[in-house]
């Protein structure tokens, strides 16, 4: 028999420079939710984030400081670290590009590309961004008129010897596979963009800078040559395989899910897989296949600006606080899945916006129904789910709107759209409340005859809205375990809470609450602003 399905999502790694800020916590809490939800299917999960050290800013900004680059990056590397805890991220490991692991790795890589000739000594001379550490072709620089698009700092014209690595080898095999797989990069529009730029056609890519200029030396020392560091970009990208080289882990590869924004899009798309087609070919790597799908989603902006140093205006973790603080973490993390920049297009952090979201979706519509069922339940059924009478036609319309909801959540789920899979639970807690609506256990309870039909009316309610909380679960895990334990769900709830791996297609079954569940009441899941 074969074993569990495995799934393997990896963040960026955050530049070990930066304050973490919500674009961070966004994409890093998209993946959290993937690897919950896979959790909960009962899934092998491995969930990578982590920090990317060996930029030269580092090594500045760490003089600044009085500091060596090892303690600075070590500092900022446990305020991610932090920030990531105290956001609820279920991360299985956190990789720091400065850990002997990982440099040991990738000298290994770069050695055996070395060896197979895909890497290079040459000389070199272009047109460089020293913000983004990167070269710039002809082109492009000539349209950005030479500046950075990203700082509007001048590029400057650098020479230099370097190891290159083969890239222009690799155009038609990238072409053909974004061909074969078109789920390979995502979404559409990105794919297309990144096949346009590859039929411009590709140069070969530096992959090392000499390490005088970046005194104390701050990188991984070229494979036989230790006057060059290994450039950091390919230092980098290398985490996600270095982290899940070893026997136990190697299960993992390769990655269900790269998950980035669209500023690096070429690095994942490109570079990154004609890297990898490279290192295959080398002896002993025969295993390293392709990553199976590299999403790129856009930008939070903040108040209908753009973020950046200059403004100060990043949306920064003392803000995000405040949020979770105010409203809930769980709340947060429902506002930044839903109203995220998920594909194309940008999305403004605004407080109004952050505010409706809260009263509508969780106030009004999921805490509202949760609680009115359990209160009706306690009052008019002494507090326990009752038998529900097949015959009895009231609410059960509910029955095929928790299977069609838990259809369309796991399609979305797998199609890396969390939003929708949030906005199809949403949808059956609405029709839990339009069923109370028409149906009016209330009033029925008035009459003793018509007991049988509010114990009816109100398990399908409570059934409705276990699945819903099941399906919101990973996005939500505190509230909705609280929801799932009130709602006779124990089993479910523990093992949410405790990140372990659970049986989510069994628990969605329509049924799961065993009449006579003692149904609990308690504070509000999400109060209203107000009584808050
Ligand atoms: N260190 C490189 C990545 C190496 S991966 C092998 C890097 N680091 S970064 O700290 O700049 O992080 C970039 C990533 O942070 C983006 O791809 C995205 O995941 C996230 N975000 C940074 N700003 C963002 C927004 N304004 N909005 C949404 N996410 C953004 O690049």
């Amino acid at each position: 028999m074969p074993g569990p399905r495995r799934f393997y999502v990896t963040t960026p790694i955050y530049y070990v420079n930066d304050r973490p800020h919500i674009g961070h916590l966004y994409t890093t809490t998209l993946a959290d939710v993937l690897a919950r939800h896979h959790r909960h299917l009962g899934e092998e999960t491995f969930f990578l984030t982590g920090t990317d050290e060996h930029a030269a800013k580092v090594v500045d900004s760490a003089a600044e400081r009085g500091l060596s680059p090892e303690e600075w990056a070590a500092r900022n590397a446990a305020e991610f670290q932090r920030a990531f805890a105290r956001f609820g991220i279920s991360n299985d490991d956190f990789i720091r590009t400065s850990e002997a692991r990982h440099v040991e790795r990738v000298t290994r890589y770069v050695a055996a590309l070395l060896e197979s000739g895909d890497v290079y000594s040459g000389d070199y001379e272009g047109w460089y961004d020293p913000g983004q550490e990167e070269y710039v072709p002809e082109g492009r620089a000539r349209e950005w008129e030479y500046r950075s698009p990203v700082n509007g700092r001048p590029l400057v014209r650098r020479r230099e010897r370097n190891y290159f690595f083969r890239l222009s080898a690799w155009r038609d095999a990238l072409l053909d596979l974004i061909d074969a797989r078109p789920d390979f990069v995502l979404p559409e529009a990105r794919r297309n963009e990144v096949v346009g730029r590859l039929r411009e056609g590709l140069l070969d890519v530096p992959i090392s800078r000499c390490h005088e200029e970046a005194e104390p030396r701050w990188g991984i020392p070229m494979p036989g040559d230790p006057s060059h560091v290994i450039y950091v970009w390919i230092d980098a990208l290398f985490n996600y395989l270095s982290a899940v080289d070893t026997e136990e882990r190697r299960p993992f590869w390769p990655p269900s899910v790269h998950l980035i924004a669209k500023d690096i899009l070429w690095f994942h798309a490109v570079i990154w897989p004609a890297m990898l087609l490279a290192l295959r070919g080398c002896p002993g790597f025969d295993w390293v296949e392709l990553p199976e799908r590299v999403y790129a989603h856009s930008f939070w902006i903040s108040e209908g600006q753009k973020m950046s140093k200059s403004l100060g205006n990043f949306v920064d973790l003392e803000r995000l606080e405040g949020y979770a603080s105010r409203f809930g973490l769980d709340a947060l993390r429902f506002f930044l899945v839903t109203q995220g920049p998920l594909g194309t297009h940008d999305a403004d952090f605004a407080e109004a916006r952050f505010r409706h979201v809260y009263t509508a979706e969780l106030a009004n519509t999921l805490g509202n129904c949760a609680n009115r069922v359990a209160h009706m339940t306690r009052r008019y059924l002494a507090g326990r789910a009752a038998a529900p009478e097949a015959s009895c036609p009231a609410a059960a319309g509910l029955e095929e709107a928790a299977a069609r909801a838990v259809e369309e959540a796991f399609r979305a789920l797998e199609a890396l759209a969390p939003d929708r899979a949030c906005g199809a639970a949403l949808e059956l807690a609405r029709a839990v409340n339009a069923a109370i609506e028409e149906t009016r256990p209330f009033a029925l309870a008035r009459d003793p005859e018509r007991r049988g039909e509010v114990g009816t009316i109100l398990y399908r309610c409570a059934e409705a809205l276990r699945i819903a909380a099941l399906l919101l679960a990973p996005v939500m895990p505190e509230r909705m375990a609280e929801l799932l334990r009130r709602f006779g769900a124990a089993e479910a709830a523990e093992r949410i809470r405790a990140r372990e791996r659970g049986d989510l297609r069994a628990w969605c079954r329509w049924g799961g609450l065993a009449p006579g569940t003692p149904l609990e009441t308690g504070p509000a899941l999400f109060p209203r602003e107000e009584d808050a």
